[in-house]
């Protein structure tokens, strides 16, 4: 007799709707989120995986309007450099692509990974210290989907300098940046992704992901 499962069928069917329309999000509305959104998002992403239970993210809300802007700075300087090293035949497309909603989104959330966190011990991470950063894209991920299930869109900004976004927020040594994340509520949802939209890419199919072997 199998146990009772927590979840029944409805709710997954749900979370894959959430799954599906879970969306990087550029375009914001400039109504401000309530005051506790962030924070309660933040103990949600808090219950990621974490190699080692080594729970290595740290998070910075950046609210202060000249940190903000030197951020803006720093992204559209390394945009235009992405630009620059486009291949002739994308560079028109790129230069169209909208990649952040930095100017717009109420709400900017950096993301790092403590490279010094002393908590886990080490464990799981000797062979591949990779994985306390993948620790925290765990929680990232996590936050975007409990951001999506309250209607409230995120995007992940990573045209950035890292070392100068750390200057710029003035971390502690040790932390890396792994994302920077804009939040807000979106324009419109959207059931594909902008990239598919705009064509520059499109889905591959799953099954010419996977091999057996
Ligand atoms: C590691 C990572 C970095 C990303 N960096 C950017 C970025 O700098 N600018 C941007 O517009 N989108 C960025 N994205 C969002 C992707 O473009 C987006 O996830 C992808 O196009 C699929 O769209 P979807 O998330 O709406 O499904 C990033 C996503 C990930 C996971």
């Amino acid at each position: 007799m199998p146990r009772p499962r927590p979840f029944d069928d409805a709710f997954g069917a749900e979370l894959d709707r959430l799954f599906r329309w879970r969306r990087d999000v550029r375009h914001f509305q400039a109504t401000s989120l309530p005051e506790n959104m962030v924070a309660e998002l933040v103990a949600t992403a808090s219950r990621a995986p974490s190699v080692g239970y080594s729970q290595p993210w740290r998070f910075v809300r950046v609210a202060d309007a000249a940190r903000r802007a030197r951020i803006h700075a720093i992204f559209s300087a390394c945009n235009a450099e992405a630009l620059a090293a486009q291949p002739a035949e994308r560079a028109a497309l790129y230069a169209r692509l909208k990649l952040s909603g930095l100017a717009e989104a109420p709400e900017h959330l950096a993301v790092f990974v403590d490279g010094e966190a002393p908590t886990g011990g080490g464990l799981g991470r000797a062979t591949m210290p990779e994985t306390l950063a993948f620790s925290a894209v765990l929680a990232i991920h996590t936050l975007w989907l409990a951001a999506a299930a309250r209607g409230v869109g995120l995007g992940w900004v990573s045209i950035l300098d890292p070392v100068a976004v750390a200057q710029a927020l003035e971390v502690p040594a040790g932390w890396r940046l792994v994302a920077y994340l804009c939040l807000g509520y979106p324009v419109e949802p959207a059931e594909t992704p902008e990239l598919e939209r705009c064509g520059w890419e499109s889905r591959i199919a799953p099954s010419d992901l996977m091999l057996q072997r």
